[in-house]
């Protein structure tokens, strides 16, 4: 079994979600190839843990890592969003849950499915497989300004607009079916200076279509909301994020459940019946990867953690 993915910011997830009590329960919402699960497992001799990933292959290999640990450690291959909504009511409450967003670098080597733009792969970019809409479907289907407003709202790229325009009049050609295709449709529609700027032209776009094909910022909201009401009074929520639009989301949910009352400035009165914060915001800002890290692995740099501890009431 071989290994791909390196951990982002492993120490301080360590230490920030260090067990406060015996027999503490754990949930690693993003197993992906269990870099943080082995770390958390073989630091901590005394937890358990449930690995979660909506990925059944890459499950795979984590389960193969983590056999060491057989008999404290559980593995389900789901969405996570689905897992918190649905997290049995008579079962212990977890007392760490960990999310790690985004995609491993498993995704980009060795899924085959479209991810890297530097891959000549059918362009899939489903993570799970119940999904029925994949990057081909999109590219190849969806009307140009769709297209455009899922390339400008999930991947930020300015020149949306025309990178839209471009795939549309290329599918007139024929279907586009590779990573790679894609990759050259969107280089030639940028202009010359932004085809050699610090990523690579088509960067933008992939991370857009990825997240509309997995629903990845809905499963998020959803997921967070779930995971503070499973969570045990005390416990913590541990989210590492990789641009923006996960990290505003975060922040903003954890500033949200940190405030004793959501009315309206305006509002005479209390309306909203929540009379107490949710959570105490552990990280006032989020924590980011050493220089030592960024050396190590240059993906990181874009990383941050956040964490929130549920108020015991
Ligand atoms: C950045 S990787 C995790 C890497 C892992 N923490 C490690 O140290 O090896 C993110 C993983 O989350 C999974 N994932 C992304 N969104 C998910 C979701 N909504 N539900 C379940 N798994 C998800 C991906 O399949 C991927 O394997």
């Amino acid at each position: 079994m071989e290994v791909v993915h390196y951990s982002v910011l492993k120490d301080e997830v360590l230490s920030y979600l260090k067990p406060s009590g015996a027999g503490e329960l754990y949930i690693d919402c993003t197993t992906g190839e269990g870099g943080h699960s082995e770390a958390l497992l073989s630091t901590y001799s005394d937890i358990n843990l449930v690995c979660l990933d909506a990925d059944k292959d890459i499950l795979k290999v984590a389960e193969e890592r983590l056999k060491p640990f057989k008999g404290r450690v559980k593995f389900c291959n789901t969405w996570f969003n689905h897992y918190l909504a649905n997290y049995p009511t008579d079962s212990k409450r977890p007392d760490k849950i960990l999310f790690d967003l985004g995609i491993s670098t498993y995704h980009y080597e060795k899924s085959g499915r479209g991810f890297s733009f530097r891959k000549d792969e059918p362009l899939s970019m489903e993570l799970g497989a119940d999904l029925v809409v994949s990057a081909a479907d999109m590219v190849n289907n969806y009307p140009a300004e769709r297209l455009a407003d899922i390339i400008y709202n999930y991947g930020e790229e300015r020149y949306s607009r025309r990178i839209a325009k471009a795939l549309a009049e290329a599918r007139e050609a024929g279907a586009i079916t590779t990573a790679a295709q894609l990759a050259d449709i969107v280089y030639h529609a940028v202009p010359e200076a932004y085809r050699h700027g610090k990523i690579h032209p088509a960067t933008r776009t992939f991370q857009a279509l990825r997240i509309a094909v997995n629903g990845e910022l809905e499963r998020l909201s959803e997921a967070l909301e779930n995971a503070l009401k499973v969570l045990a009074p005390g416990g913590r929520i541990g989210v590492i994020t990789f641009h923006s639009l996960e990290d505003r989301i975060v922040k903003n949910f954890f500033r949200d459940k940190e405030k004793d009352c959501i009315c309206p400035d305006s509002a005479p009165r209390c309306t909203c019946g929540r009379n107490h914060r949710m959570v105490n915001i552990i990280t006032k800002k989020p924590i980011v990867p050493s220089d030592k890290e960024i050396k190590e692995n240059a993906a990181s740099r874009s990383s941050k953690l956040r964490v929130a501890e549920k108020v015991a009431v």
